[in-house]
């Protein structure tokens, strides 16, 4: 199985509610490594009122973090920073000129919604995006059951945006709705791609708990291609089939 490609996490240093130092920024990456991921596109959070992350500064914590994987002789990639944007007054206030993180190349972004106050006539919203050339990618959409539970909201979204699952959600971290939603939507081949959001330990723990349960559902093709040929094309601006 090549290496997977992680589109979602936070394993820079000191840019968010992930590791706050170097050193757990590098253990962290070291357990995703023993999961099996090796090629990191990170997403730290784009939120107003807490984080929001400059592209210098995602740039700085990025370097610091290959040079550390370098020294201790990893050969993994960490490829150019993007954002997990939260749709919020952040947000659309830079929705007009897309100014918000893109992920590598521009082609696709990451996008996460408060589950109380998902915005109103979505569907419409992110196919604007798709008309200007770019790909929304929803973040653990096992958070959002009313976007995602029905078949009916589920065709809605068809071909407007590529869907994540977290793999710690499919282990458990969450809670057993989430669990389960996650588990579902993997099963009846909904989701386009699993990825890590990784903070910290919980999601190795749970995280491999999760792949344990992908092992034992799917093909190894299949985990493949949600661990790694979806996740290249979605950053390709692309949603797999
Ligand atoms: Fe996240």
């Amino acid at each position: 199985m090549p290496l997977f490609v992680d589109i979602h996490s936070h394993i820079l240093p000191g840019l968010d509610d992930g590791p706050t130092d170097l050193a757990t920024s590098l253990e962290l990456v070291q357990g995703l490594h023993a999961l099996g991921f090796g090629i990191f596109h990170p997403t730290p959070h784009q939120k107003a009122r807490a984080w929001a992350p400059t592209v210098e500064q995602r740039q700085q914590a990025s370097e610091e973090l290959r040079q550390a994987l370098a020294k201790n002789g990893l050969e993994l990639e960490i490829r150019q920073a993007g954002g997990e944007n939260m749709w919020d007054d952040l947000f659309l206030e830079r929705h007009p000129s897309c100014a918000f993180p893109c992920y590598e190349g521009d082609k696709a972004f990451l996008i996460e919604f408060t589950p109380h106050l998902l915005p109103p006539a979505l569907p419409e919203q992110l196919f604007r995006f798709r008309v200007a050339g770019l790909l929304p990618v929803i973040a653990h959409v096992e958070r959002y059951p009313s976007l995602v539970k029905k078949e009916a909201a589920l065709e809605a979204l068809e071909g407007k945006a590529a869907l994540l699952v977290n793999l710690s959600s499919l282990g458990g971290l969450g809670g057993f709705g989430q669990k389960r939603l996650a588990r579902q939507l993997v099963k009846k081949r909904q989701v386009h791609a699993v990825a890590s959001d990784a903070h910290g330990d919980p999601d190795l723990h749970y995280g491999r708990k999760g792949l344990h349960w992908l092992e034992r559902q799917l093909h190894p093709t299949e985990i493949e291609a949600l661990l790694c040929e979806n996740p290249i094309r979605i950053l390709q601006g692309e949603i797999p089939e």
